[in-house]
């Protein structure tokens, strides 16, 4: 047996016995266990320290694996046809026998799901007899965790095993669309919503910022760094980290850079680990320079803006 066979196995042996495990996926890490076992999706909730009321993302192997728990429609068909696996989660209706425990959508009539492309969880998913309930590896409201090391500084011996997966490759969280009503966008993400526009031909609402907030997860105090962070800077106060989107000739050792040459899909990449840099660094306070509204750069801002309501 190789190292990713055994791995895979122990991975699964530990979820077969209900316990948590962090796993890769290509947004973010994730803290997962059986997403039908009350058990398991309990102790995630525990081991994050995250509010009952905020519901779980169910990750699946195929549609196949889904059938039996949630009613697909034709947007979604599009969606995944094109997208899955993908950066895309869809908030769908439940079907009334779904094996889903209740404690993973709060005892509601929807549940959020997706596809995740990580080779590695995919070989995962395959060998399961249940798909996975799996948020963010994080401390609720924290900075998400992109590598091993990340996943380590959140938990620490809490966690009883990570499936190392290497750094993921897009580095913010999944893009969510509600498909039981109107189209809607409830949180941006690793696919642009342009992207979606395209496929499914109609308006789609961007609801991320709504009052009336679907998703509870989208509480406006998230992904903190633990240190206040104010955008769109154009020169930095005394003592403050500057975070700036591409590499300028300037050296001044509290000055950071997102990438090389303005490239908004590798500052995605970097966005968090460079923000856990800074602040292991030990700075008290980060500005960062205006990033382009466009593509996942309006993903960027969407974090920023949360980060920045310490
Ligand atoms: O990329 C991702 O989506 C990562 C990886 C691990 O898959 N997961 C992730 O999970 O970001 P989490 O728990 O950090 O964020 C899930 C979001 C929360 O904002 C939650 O409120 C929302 O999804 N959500 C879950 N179920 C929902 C539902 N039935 N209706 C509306 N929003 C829902
Ligand atoms: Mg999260």
């Amino acid at each position: 047996m190789n190292t990713v066979q055994s791995n895979i196995k122990k991975a699964k042996n530990y979820l077969d016995k209900n316990h948590c495990i962090a796993v890769p996926t290509e947004t973010v890490y994730g803290l997962a266990g059986n997403a039908y076992s009350d058990f398991s999706v309990k102790k995630i909730f525990k081991l994050k320290k995250r509010p009952s009321n905020n519901p779980l993302i169910v990750h699946y192997y195929n549609l196949k694996a889904l059938e039996h728990d949630c009613i697909i429609n034709e947007d979604f068909k599009k969606l995944y046809n094109k997208f899955s696996p993908g950066p895309i989660t869809y908030v769908l209706k439940l079907k009334k026998n779904s094996k889903i425990s209740k404690f993973v959508t709060n005892n509601k009539n929807t549940v959020a799901i997706r596809f995740p492309k990580h080779p590695l969880l995919r070989r995962l998913l395959k060998v399961l007899s249940y798909p996975l309930a799996a948020p963010s590896a994080n401390i609720s409201s924290k900075l998400s965790s992109v590598q091993p090391s990340d996943v380590k500084e959140e938990f620490g011996r809490k966690l009883k095993y990570i499936l190392k997966g290497g750094r993921c490759s897009i580095g913010v969280e999944s893009t969510i669309i509600n498909l039981t009503d109107n189209a809607s966008i409830l949180r941006l993400g690793g696919l642009s919503v342009s992207k979606i526009k395209k496929i499914i031909k109609k308006q789609i609402l961007i609801k991320n910022k709504s009052k009336n907030k679907i998703s509870p997860g989208l509480f406006s105090l998230h992904y903190s760094p633990g240190i206040p962070l104010r955008m769109n800077v154009k020169k930095p106060n005394k003592g403050e980290a500057f975070v700036l989107i591409k590499k300028r000739k300037i050296n001044s050792k509290n000055y950071f850079f997102l990438s090389k040459n303005n490239n908004l899909i590798k500052a995605a990449r970097n966005l968090y680990p460079l923000i856990r840099k800074i602040k292991n660094k030990g700075y008290k306070k980060i500005a960062v320079e205006k990033i382009p509204n466009i593509g996942i750069g309006q993903t960027i801002n969407d974090r920023l803006e949360r980060a920045s309501k310490y």
